[in-house]
C-alpha cells in the first residue's frame, strides 16, 4: 500500500514535470535592444527630439527598441530658462510623458553646461548673482521633473581636452572650482530620487581628461558630495574604440559610482560602404561588451534614433552614418552586432546563415546603366521572410526597385519583401528587380548576400 502510494506520487511528479516542460518552452532570445538589455539588467536608451516624434517610423523605432529616453535638446538651459526665472517645459514635458507611457526611463540632460546657454547667464559677472541664478535654475528644473527622472546629467563637459584642466566657462570664471559641487548639492535637494551624474566626452579611455574627472569623483566621494554616476559620452570615430575603455569604466566603478555610456555614436566618413559598416559593427560590439563586463555599467544610450537626424553631419562635415538605424530606419550591421553582444538575436538578421540562397542576373544593360534581378530561394524548410543585401559598385546607384522594400545606407542596399512575397514554401523562390544608374559605365554585378527569415 505504502509502496503503491510512493509509486503513485512518483508518477504524479513525473506527470507534473512533463506538464511544466510543455508549459515553459525554452525562451526565445530577445529580439529588441530594450528586451536584450533588460535581460542583462541593463538599460538601452536613445536621445530623441520632440520635433521628430510625429514621424511614425521615428516614434515606432524608438518605442520598439529603447527603454530610456534622453531629450536631445529640450532640457538644455537655453530652452528651459531662456530669460531669467521664466521657465518653459513644453517640449520636455511631452517627451517625458511619451517616455513614461512607453515604460522608458528618462535621462535629464543637462542642468549646467557652457553650451546652449542663454546670453543672460553669460552676462552675469558677480559670483553671488551667478551662484543664485545657477541654484535657481537647478532647483526649478530638477524640481519640476522631480520623481520622474532616473538620471540627471547635472554638469556637462567641465574639463578641457588634453590638459584635463577646468574648461573656461562663465561658471568656472565667475564662481570658480566650487561650482560643480554646488550644482550637485542643489540637484540632490531638488530631486532626491534621481541618480546624479557628471557627463563628458573623450573620457572613454584613460587620459589626462578622464584622470581629472576621476580625481573629482574621488574627492566628491571622500567628502560626501552627492554624486552617483559618471556619463561617458562616447562620441567615437570609426575603428577607434579605446582599448582600455572597460578598464577605465571599471576604475570609476571602483570609486563607488555607476557608469553610463550616454551619447554613443561612431561616425565614419560618408558615404558609408560595406567595409566601413562592418568595422562600425565590430566597434559597437566592443563598446557594448565593455559595458557588460563592468557590473556597474548599467546604461548604454545612443545619441539618436536614426542616421537621418544625427547631429554628426552638422558638426563634423563629411562624416555621419554613426548610429544603429540608417536613414530609412533599416537595421545596420552595428544594430545586429549590438543586439548579439547583449545576447539577443534578430529574427531578420541578414548575417544569419538562414535557409535561403540567392542569385543575381543582369536582365538588361545600356551605356550608363543596367537592370538586375535577384532571386531568393528557400531551402528544405519554409521561410516566413527574407533579406537580401546588395553592396553597389563604385559609381552605381539604384534608381528604382520593384517587388522588394529597399533600405539604403551609403552603397549598401538591404532589401526585404513587399509583403505578398515574404512567405516561401520549401524550394520556392521570390524575385525582385532593380535599375542601376552607372554613368561611368560600371556594369559589374553588385555583391550579394542573403538570409532568412
Ligand atoms: C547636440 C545635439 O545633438 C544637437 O542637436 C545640438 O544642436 C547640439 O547639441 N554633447 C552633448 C550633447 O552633451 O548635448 C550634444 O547634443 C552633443 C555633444
Amino acid at each position: 500500500m505504502r509502496r503503491a502510494l510512493i509509486a503513485l506520487l512518483g508518477a504524479g511528479a513525473l506527470l507534473l514535470a512533463a506538464l511544466v516542460a510543455v508549459a515553459l518552452p525554452a525562451a526565445a532570445a530577445p529580439s529588441t535592444l530594450r528586451e536584450a538589455a533588460a535581460a542583462k539588467g541593463r538599460v538601452f536608451g536613445a536621445a530623441a527630439a520632440q520635433s521628430h516624434m510625429g514621424e511614425s517610423a521615428y516614434a515606432s523605432t524608438l518605442d520598439r527598441e529603447f527603454n530610456q529616453l534622453t531629450p536631445e535638446n529640450e532640457m538644455k538651459w537655453d530652452t528651459t530658462e531662456p530669460s531669467r526665472d521664466a521657465f518653459n517645459f513644453g517640449a520636455s514635458d511631452q517627451l517625458v510623458a511619451h517616455a513614461q507611457a512607453q515604460g522608458m526611463k528618462i535621462r535629464g540632460h543637462t542642468l549646467v553646461w557652457h553650451s546652449q546657454l542663454p546670453g543672460w547667464v553669460g552676462g552675469i559677472s558677480s559670483r553671488d548673482d551667478l551662484l543664485s541664478a545657477m541654484r535657481n535654475h537647478i532647483a526649478k528644473e530638477a524640481g519640476h521633473f522631480a520623481g520622474k527622472i532616473a538620471y540627471w546629467d547635472v554638469v556637462n563637459e567641465a574639463f578641457q581636452d588634453g590638459s584635463g584642466a577646468r574648461r573656461d566657462s562663465v561658471f568656472q570664471r565667475v564662481i570658480g572650482d566650487g561650482y560643480i559641487e554646488e550644482a550637485f548639492r542643489t540637484a540632490r535637494a531638488a530631486d532626491p530620487t534621481a541618480e546624479l551624474c557628471y557627463n563628458d566626452f573623450n573620457i572613454d579611455g584613460q587620459n589626462s581628461k578622464s584622470n581629472a574627472v576621476y580625481a573629482l569623483v574621488k574627492d566628491f566621494k571622500a567628502r560626501g558630495v552627492p554624486i552617483d554616476c559618471v556619463g561617458f559620452q562616447a562620441h567615437l570615430t570609426l575603428g577607434n574604440v579605446p582599448s582600455d575603455m572597460q578598464a577605465n569604466m571599471q576604475r570609476f566603478a571602483d570609486l563607488g559610482v555607476d557608469v553610463h555610456i550616454t551619447e554613443l555614436d561612431i561616425r565614419m566618413s560618408t558615404p558609408a560602404d560595406g567595409s566601413k559598416l562592418a568595422t562600425q559593427a565590430s566597434d559597437y560590439k566592443k563598446v557594448v561588451s565593455a559595458c557588460l563586463a563592468v557590473s556597474r555599467c548599467t546604461v548604454i544610450t545612443v545619441w539618436g534614433v536614426t542616421d537621418k537626424y544625427s547631429w554628426v553631419p552638422d558638426v563634423f562635415p563629411g562624416q555621419g552614418a554613426a548610429l544603429l538605424f540608417d536613414d530609412n530606419y533599416g537595421k545596420k550591421p552595428a544594430y545586429e552586432a549590438s543586439l548579439e553582444a547583449l545576447g539577443g538575436a534578430d529574427p531578420g538578421d541578414p548575417g544569419d546563415p538562414g535557409t535561403v540562397t540567392c542569385t543575381y542576373a543582369r536582365t538588361a544593360q545600356w551605356d550608363t546603366g543596367f537592370n538586375g534581378q535577384v532571386t531568393v530561394k528557400a531551402g528544405a524548410s519554409a521561410v516566413s521572410s527574407w533579406t537580401a543585401v546588395l553592396t553597389m559598385g563604385s559609381g552605381q546607384q539604384i534608381s528604382g526597385l520593384w517587388n522588394g522594400t529597399p533600405s539604403t545606407s551609403g552603397n549598401v542596399v538591404t532589401v526585404r519583401p513587399v509583403g505578398w512575397n515574404a512567405d516561401l514554401a520549401p524550394g520556392a523562390s521570390a524575385s525582385f528587380g532593380f535599375t542601376v544608374n552607372a554613368p561611368g559605365g560600371n556594369q559589374a554585378a553588385p555583391s550579394l548576400t542573403c538570409g532568412s527569415p
